[in-house]
This record gives structure tokens, sequence and C-alpha cells, in this order.
């Protein structure tokens, strides 16, 4: 089946045809920069300019960086809060809508460095925020927001996302010192076998990585900034 997927980030909305056996875009990605504020119906905006750009009459994901539960956005951290209630699948038009994350972390684990992997395993995206993709035995738990737990009295991806390392001009090793803590807490609560890590930082995780020491084993996400639109389609049923 091929099936359009949409990812919609803070600084850009990107969209490309899926082949969802192979995992493979079909056509070169179209990525247009996010309407600043981000609130809904410039997005939609944005939205159906991709859908045009394809011709696209098929089917459509469309992944957004909050809770969404049956299609409706129940929290937007890092985007206009206005989307707070919106019914982002009649906004799209009947679209698939789900979360960010969970849309890299579908796409990591039927494609990447998930693949076959049983028990627990967790996928963390490091970038405006983090975001958080949870699966045992390959099923997704959707919507865990592990980027909001508490970690010294403050939002953990205030202190450890990637956004939080340029606003601070922290090192890598220092960065990584916050990574590597908050890894812990999450290592304590699911005692999971693997950690995936994505987010565009993630392609620099030789840089990081070798700082972070837990007892699970940490492994970069292998499809990087494609994940999102990837995760998109796969989550069309
Ligand atoms: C949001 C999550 C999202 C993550 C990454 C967090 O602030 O609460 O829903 O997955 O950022 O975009």
């Amino acid at each position: 089946m091929e099936v359009l997927g949409i990812d919609i980030g803070g600084s850009g909305i990107k969209g490309a045809p899926v082949d969802t056996a192979s995992g493979r875009l079909t056509e070169e990605r179209l990525r247009i920069p996010t309407p600043q504020p981000a609130k809904p119906r410039g997005v939609a905006e944005v939205v159906v300019e991709i859908v045009k750009h394809f011709d696209w009459t098929g089917p459509v994901g469309v992944t957004f960086p909050g809770v969404v539960v049956d299609g409706v956005i129940m929290t937007a951290a890092n985007v206009d809060h206005s989307w707070i209630g919106v019914d982002a699948k009649k906004l799209f038009d009947g679209a698939t809508v789900l979360n960010d994350a969970d849309a890299a972390g579908v796409a990591e684990m039927r494609f990447g460095e998930g693949r076959d992997r049983m028990g627990t395993v967790i996928m963390l995206t490091f970038g405006t925020g983090i975001g958080s993709a949870v699966f045992v035995d390959g099923v997704l738990v959707p919507n865990t927001e592990l980027g909001h737990l508490q970690i010294h009295g403050k939002d953990a991806e205030s202190r450890a996302s990637d956004h939080a390392r340029e606003e601070h001009d922290l090192g890598w090793e220092k960065w990584a010192g916050r990574v590597e803590e908050y890894l812990r807490h999450v290592e304590m609560l699911f005692s999971p076998s693997l950690f995936l890590i994505g987010g565009g930082v993630s392609k620099k995780a030789d840089k990081f990585l070798p700082y972070v020491h837990v007892d699970t084993a940490v492994v970069p996400a292998r499809l990087r900034n494609d994940a999102g639109i990837i995760g998109a389609a796969l989550a069309v049923k």
C-alpha cells in the first residue's frame, strides 16, 4: 500500500508518499516551514499544500507533537496551545493522526534497530522536547509522554532535550550527563531491554553516547529524518 506520510514539527512540516511494505519513500519529500505561530488553521493549510503537491487522493497519516487520542489533540507543550481539544482527524480531512514520537518509534520498530526486538523497548526522541514511544513485544503503548517526567523538580525535557543543550550552550559531555541521569530514571521505572535514541541529534550519537552509562543497551535510531513520515504512513490501517 502507498500512504502519504506527513510529519508536523516545530520548524518544518514534511511529507512524502511511503511504500508501507518496504518503508521507502516513493518520491522526494517536500518540506515546508511551519507557520509561526503554529496554529491549527495555518498548519492545516500546509497539510493541504503537501497533499496537492503529490496530487494525493489516497490514505494520509499525520504526526503531531502532543498527546493524540482518537484523532483529538490533548496536549501541546511545544506548539500553540489553541491545538488543545482540536479534532485533528477532522481538520486533516479524515487522516490518521498520532503522536510524533510514537510514529518515529513505529517506523524504527518495523524497519530500523527495533526490528524483532521483544520485551520492553523504549524509543526516546531528543529535539525541541523529548518524545517517547514504549513498545511491549513490538506493540505500542501510545502517548507515554516520558519527556515530562520530573527530574530535580523540573520537566525532563527542559533539562535534557537537544533544545536545552543548545539553549544552555552545554558541551556534549555535560549534556550527556543530563541524558544519562534521565535514562537512569526511565530505566528505574520500566527496566527496558533496549533504549532507541532518535531525533535530529541521533546522527551525532558518537559525540554523546560514549559518555552515557546506563545498564540498558542504548542504540541510535537507524531511520533518521524520515522516521516520522514513515511511521505516520504505517499508522494508517
Ligand atoms: C510532547 C510530546 C512530543 C515531544 C516531541 C513533548 O513536549 O509533549 O507529545 O512527542 O515533545 O515532540
